[in-house]
C-alpha cells in the first residue's frame, strides 16, 4: 500500500491513483469502496460519481456589446451585420455561445436596458431579418444564441408605462410600482422611501398628474415593473416564448434577483450620514417572492433545454444563491455573482476605493469553487464583462511591461475553474481601460457621468474628486465599450468613421489582426484554454476544485482532480520573482499543456516562479 499512515488521520477520506494519494476534506462526496488497514479507515474515492453531466456546464461563451463590437453601415455604432461578418472569428476562439447585449427597440438612455419593445430590434442595430441571419450564421457553425432578457425594468417610452402615466385607470398602470408621496414638515411631498438608485438620486419619480410616485432602481427612464401582478409575469413569459420560437438558445436575465421588492419598502439604515439617499440592496436583492418567479422562469427555460445566467448583484449569500442555481432546482442554470468583481468596491459605492490582496482574491474564488461542488451548484465564470474596467488593468496595470503576461495569467486563473466560462469582447486580446489622461468629457456612460455630477453639485472637496476620477478610471462601464480593435487601419478597423466612442490610443498594437496568427498571442492563449477544457474535460470541466498552498500571499495555485485524473494550475500575483516550494504530493509526473511564458519543462521542489507566471500541469494518471 503506498499510503503512510502517519500522514493521515482517521477521518480522512483518501483516493488512491496510480499509486499515490490524494487527501480530500471532511466534505468529500460518498465513498464507493472501503478498504480497512489496522489504523486508518481508507475510503477509495471517485468525485467521478458525484457530477451531473450537462451540455452548458461544457460549453464556453463569448459577450459581445453590439454597440462597440462591429460596424458594418459606416454610422459608427456597432451593429448586428457586423457581428454576422466577425463569425468566422469567434467561431475560432472555440467558444459555443454567443450572448448579446440589449438590442431591442429602445431610446437608449441606458444603451438598450431600456427596451421599449421587446419584439422589436432597434433599427440603430439592424432588423429581425438581421437577427435571422444572425441566428442562422451561429448555428450553422455549431454555435448557440443568448439574448439579454430585460425583465426587471422597461423604458419609459414602452407602449406599458406611456398609457400607465397618461391614466390611473389605465389597464397597464398597475404593470408599474406606484406609491403616494410622504408629506414632509412643511408640507412638501417627499419620496415614499430613501432608497439610492444605482444611477444615484432618489429611486422614486413624482407624476404631478396622479400626485404619485413611481419607482425606477435603475435611471428615472427605466421604471421597474410590478412583478407582483401575474399579468407582467405572463408578459414576460410571452416574450421569452417569442424568442425561443424564432430559435433563440437561451437568455441572460438582467438585474433578475431585483424582481422581488419587500413590499412594506421600509427606509433603508443610513449609512453616509451625508446623503439624502441610502443604499437600500437588502430590501430588494433577495425579495420574498425571488424564489418563486425564478422558479416560473426557470420551468419555461426547462421546457425548451434552454440556456440561463441571472445576473444577481449585491448578493454574497451563497445559501440564497443555491436555491437558485441547485441541480435539481431547475430556477436557473448559474448565475453572475460580483463578489471577486466587487473586491475592491468601498463601503459607500462602486466608485469608492478599496485595497485588495491577491490572497482574498484567491478566498473569494475558492469561497465559490467549495461551496457549488460541495451543494450541486454551477459557477459562472467572468472577470470582464460590459459593467466593468478591463481585468488586466483593474487587477494587475496596462502600462506594465508585462500586460501580455499578466493578461494570460488572469486568463490561467479563471479558465481553468470549475464554471462554465465567459470571454467579454476584447478580453482575449488583453484590452485595457482608456488611458489615464483622457478627461471624463471622454466617459459617455450614465453611470459615471450622474457619479460625478453628483459630486460637482455636491461641491466635494478636489481631493475627493481626484480619488473619484481614479476609481472611475480602474472601474467605469465606459472601458468595456470603447470600440473594438480590429486592426491597425483609421479607427482600428470598427467602423469607416469616427465611432461613438473614441479609439484607444494603443490600437496600432493591441489588435485582432497582429493577434489571430501569432502563437504566442493573449489571443492564441484563450483559444487554447478552450481548447483544453475540451481535451481534458472530465478533469477541467467537471474535476474537484481544491486550493493548494492556500494562505500563500502571492502564488494562487489550484488543483483539479477527477477519478484518477488531476491537472495544477499555478498563476502568480506578483510582478517580481517568488520562490515556492511545493507541496511534496504534487511533484509527480506529468506534463505542462500550457505556459504563459512558454518555457516551463515540469515541476521542481522549489519553484522560481517568475512575474505573473501562470501555467497548467497535467498530472499522469
Ligand atoms: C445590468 C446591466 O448589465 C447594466 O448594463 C444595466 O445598466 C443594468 N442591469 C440595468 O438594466
Amino acid at each position: 500500500m503506498p499510503i503512510l499512515p502517519s500522514l493521515y488521520h482517521s477521518s480522512d477520506v483518501i483516493d488512491l491513483c496510480a499509486g499515490s494519494a490524494f487527501k480530500y476534506g471532511p466534505t468529500s462526496p460518498p465513498s464507493i469502496a472501503d478498504f480497512s488497514s489496522s489504523s486508518l479507515t481508507i475510503v477509495m474515492v471517485h468525485w467521478t460519481d458525484n457530477v451531473h453531466r450537462i451540455w452548458w456546464k461544457e460549453a464556453s461563451i463569448y459577450h459581445i456589446y453590439p454597440a462597440s463590437f462591429k460596424d458594418s453601415n459606416g454610422d459608427g455604432i456597432g451593429d448586428i451585420p457586423g457581428i454576422v461578418s466577425k463569425l468566422d472569428y469567434i467561431k475560432s476562439l472555440g467558444v459555443d455561445l454567443v450572448w448579446i447585449c440589449p438590442c431591442y427597440k429602445s431610446p437608449k438612455v441606458d444603451m438598450g436596458y431600456d427596451v421599449s419593445d421587446y419584439r422589436a430590434i432597434d433599427e440603430q442595430y439592424g432588423t429581425m431579418k438581421d437577427v435571422e441571419h444572425l441566428l442562422e450564421g451561429l448555428h450553422s457553425r455549431g454555435m448557440k444564441l443568448v439574448m439579454d432578457m430585460v425583465a426587471n425594468h422597461t423604458s419609459d417610452q414602452h407602449e406599458w408605462f406611456k398609457s400607465a402615466l397618461a391614466s390611473r385607470d389605465s389597464p397597464y398602470r398597475d404593470y408599474y410600482i406606484w406609491k403616494k408621496p410622504k408629506v414632509g414638515e412643511n408640507g412638501e411631498k417627499l419620496p415614499p422611501n430613501n432608497w439610492l438608485s444605482l444611477f444615484s438620486g432618489s429611486v422614486w419619480k413624482y407624476d404631478e398628474k396622479s400626485d404619485e410616485f413611481y419607482f425606477h432602481l435603475f435611471a428615472t427612464e427605466q421604471p421597474d415593473l410590478n412583478w407582483e401582478n401575474p399579468k407582467v409575469r405572463q408578459e414576460i413569459y410571452d416574450i421569452m416564448r417569442f424568442w425561443i420560437t424564432k430559435g433563440v438558445d437561451g437568455f441572460r436575465m438582467d438585474a433578475i434577483n431585483f424582481i422581488s421588492k419587500d413590499p412594506a419598502f421600509p427606509d433603508a439604515p443610513i449609512t453616509v450620514p451625508s446623503s439624502k439617499y441610502q443604499h437600500a440592496a437588502m430590501f430588494y436583492s433577495m425579495g420574498p417572492r425571488l424564489h418563486d418567479y425564478v422558479a416560473e422562469i426557470g420551468k419555461i427555460l426547462k421546457e425548451y433545454n434552454a440556456f440561463s445566467v441571472g445576473e444577481m448583484a449585491y448578493l454574497y449569500d451563497p445559501t440564497e444563491i443555491i436555491k437558485i442555481v441547485s441541480f435539481d432546482r431547475n430556477e436557473l442554470n448559474m448565475v453572475f455573482q460580483f463578489e471577486l468583481i466587487d473586491i475592491d468596491r468601498g463601503p459607500f459605492h462602486k466608485y469608492s476605493p478599496k485595497k485588495w490582496t491577491p490572497r482574498e482574491f484567491k478566498d473569494i474564488a475558492n469561497k465559490w469553487q467549495v461551496f457549488m461542488q460541495e451543494n450541486d451548484g454551477w459557477n459562472a465564470l467572468f472577470l470582464e464583462n460590459h459593467d466593468w474596467g478591463r481585468s488586466v488593468s483593474r487587477f494587475l496595470s496596462d502600462t506594465h511591461e508585462l500586460r501580455k503576461i499578466g493578461a494570460k495569467m488572469l486568463a490561467t486563473f479563471i479558465g481553468l475553474q470549475s464554471g462554465t466560462l465567459f470571454l467579454y469582447q476584447g478580453q482575449e486580446l488583453g484590452l485595457a481601460n482608456m488611458p489615464k489622461s483622457w478627461s471624463i468629457e471622454k466617459y459617455k456612460d450614465l453611470e459615471t457621468i450622474n457619479y460625478y455630477k453628483q459630486l460637482l453639485h455636491d461641491k466635494v472637496s478636489q481631493e475627493t474628486l481626484n480619488t473619484a476620477m481614479g476609481e472611475i478610471q480602474k472601474k467605469a462601464r465606459d472601458h468595456a465599450r470603447l470600440p473594438f480593435q480590429w486592426d491597425s487601419s483609421d479607427f482600428a478597423g470598427f467602423s469607416s468613421i469616427q465611432p461613438w466612442m473614441d479609439i484607444n490610443e494603443d490600437y496600432k498594437e493591441w489588435n485582432a489582426a497582429v493577434q489571430v496568427d501569432d502563437p504566442s498571442s493573449v489571443f492564441s492563449y484563450w483559444r487554447s484554454i478552450f481548447d483544453l477544457r475540451r481535451t481534458y474535460k472530465d478533469v477541467l470541466v467537471y474535476g474537484k476544485f481544491e486550493l493548494v498552498d492556500p494562505t500563500n500571499e502571492k502564488i494562487c495555485a489550484y488543483r483539479r482532480v477527477f477519478g484518477c485524473e488531476a491537472a495544477l494550475v499555478v498563476t502568480s500575483f506578483s510582478d517580481s520573482v517568488v520562490t515556492w516550494t511545493l507541496p511534496q504530493e504534487l511533484l509527480r509526473p506529468g506534463k505542462i499543456v500550457l505556459s504563459n511564458y512558454g518555457d516551463v519543462k515540469g515541476l521542481q521542489t522549489e519553484m522560481v516562479v517568475r512575474p505573473y507566471e501562470a501555467f497548467l500541469y497535467i498530472l499522469s494518471s
